[in-house]
């Protein structure tokens, strides 16, 4: 009896001894990132989104989330998502092909539909889930990508996972991309392009990326995460305000920006999404869109219409931002919108000035490699409708301070 009893203690013991061994590398790896300024603590944040931020305790104006219009911690979403809670349950209970989609998801795959002028959209867990599985099932070995070198991590993992020739070109430029597609032969070609691009605020040039799309008989798949409820006169994204809706074979977005829910989703012929509903992985092995987050973006997509005014005053802000930081010699690259980066190059000075503007009173995040290439840390100013223009002007003033001095 002793040995029963003895036994599993010392395979507890040394299975726990074999496991410290096997992950002693890992602490090795957290000490390379630690001494290149690389590690990010997580910091904890108190109550809804708006205009301020608690993080550890410590209250913050902030400028560090993708809550664009205001609409995540807006009353309005909060009950039409309790609403949804109420009537369909806390989650949805199996993935969509199973028994998970439910009379919200259709409600706002139509809505979605409506917005963007598209025959179908389908909803997705996430944006990222989004990207990873629609890529990898539009293309496969014998087809060719080619992709913006600023793309977000979602539409690279994307590429990775199709087995496709992935060709990456300089942000934005169109020349280099025409070349490549003209140049390696393949089965299939997709162009994959960010509209607003997430860490520079750049915008992709999309009617000649459109055009190339056209001259090469490629598809086009354009995400609008940082675009969608933004741009357009229905405020659908970049591709409305580009004209090029016609031309576009994918659009994908997310509920989590400017929309102030979670979860992704595609947008485009009903052809296409048929397609995703028997190969896109992500959308058939996952537990379909929590029916609250879905009943909050249907709140949000009305008030998109109701409140064009918030999109306006969020677009004029960042003019002004953008025009006084450029006139006292600080770096914002190209930026055209709502996200205005600060370039300072190394992380350790994005860390500093970070600091400082903690100390001010401001949360804008270090943004460091892996999000941005090496030499191109930046601080993030992410816009908000909740910010005055008084809020904004004693931003630049610290950051002009900080970055000039
Ligand atoms: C361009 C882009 N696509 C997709 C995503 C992922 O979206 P989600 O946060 O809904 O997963 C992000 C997230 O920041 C993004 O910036």
């Amino acid at each position: 009896m002793a040995c029963q009893h003895e036994s599993p203690q010392r395979l507890v013991a040394s299975t726990n001894q074999h496991l410290l061994e096997s992950l002693h590398w890992l602490e090795e790896d957290l000490d390379t990132i630690r001494s290149d300024d690389l590690f990010r603590p997580v910091r904890v944040r108190l109550g809804r989104q708006s205009g301020t931020v608690t993080l550890n305790d410590l209250e913050l104006i902030n400028f560090g989330s993708n809550d664009y219009l205001g609409y995540a911690g807006d009353s309005r979403l909060i009950k039409a998502s309790s609403k949804g809670a109420c009537s369909e349950g806390a989650g949805a209970g199996a993935s969509p092909l199973v028994s998970g989609h439910s009379t919200l998801h259709e409600s706002l795959g139509k809505n979605l539909s409506s917005l963007l002028d598209t025959e179908e959209s389908l909803i997705f867990p996430s944006g990222y889930a989004a990207n990873t599985s629609i890529i990898s099932c539009l293309t496969g070995p014998h087809d060719l990508i080619v992709s913006d070198a600023h793309n977000h991590a979602s539409i690279i993992d994307g590429c990775r996972l199709s087995g496709a020739n992935v060709q990456i070109y300089p942000h934005r430029d169109i020349t280099a991309a025409a070349r490549l597609l003209k140049s390696i032969p393949a089965r299939r070609r997709l162009i994959v392009t960010d509209s607003l691009f997430s860490m520079d605020g750049t915008i992709a040039p999309l009617a000649d990326i459109a055009q190339l799309a056209h001259d090469t008989k490629s598809m086009l798949l354009v995400d609008e995460a940082h675009a969608t409820g933004l741009f357009g006169i229905h405020g659908s994204g970049l591709i409305e305000e580009a004209g090029i809706a016609s031309s576009v074979a994918v659009r994908i977005g997310t509920l989590s920006k400017a929309l102030g829910s979670s979860g992704g989703f595609v947008s485009g012929h009903r052809t296409l999404i048929d397609f995703l509903r028997h190969r896109a992985r992500s959308w058939m092995f996952s537990t379909a869109h929590p029916p609250a987050s879905s009943a909050a973006a249907i709140q949000a997509i009305t008030l998109l219409s109701e409140e064009p005014f918030r999109r306006k005053k969020l677009a004029e802000n960042a003019g002004v931002l953008r025009q006084k930081l450029l006139s006292h010699g600080v770096d914002i690259g190209d930026a055209e919108a709502h996200i205005v980066p600060v370039f300072v190059k190394t992380p350790q000075r994005a860390i500093q000035i970070a600091s400082s503007l903690v100390r001010d009173g401001f949360f804008v995040p270090a943004i460091r490699p892996p999000s941005v290439p090496k030499g191109s840390s930046l601080l993030r100013i992410s816009l908000s409708y909740l910010h005055t223009q008084d809020t904004i002007d004693s931003l630049s003033n610290s950051i002009i301070k900080y970055v000039c001095m």
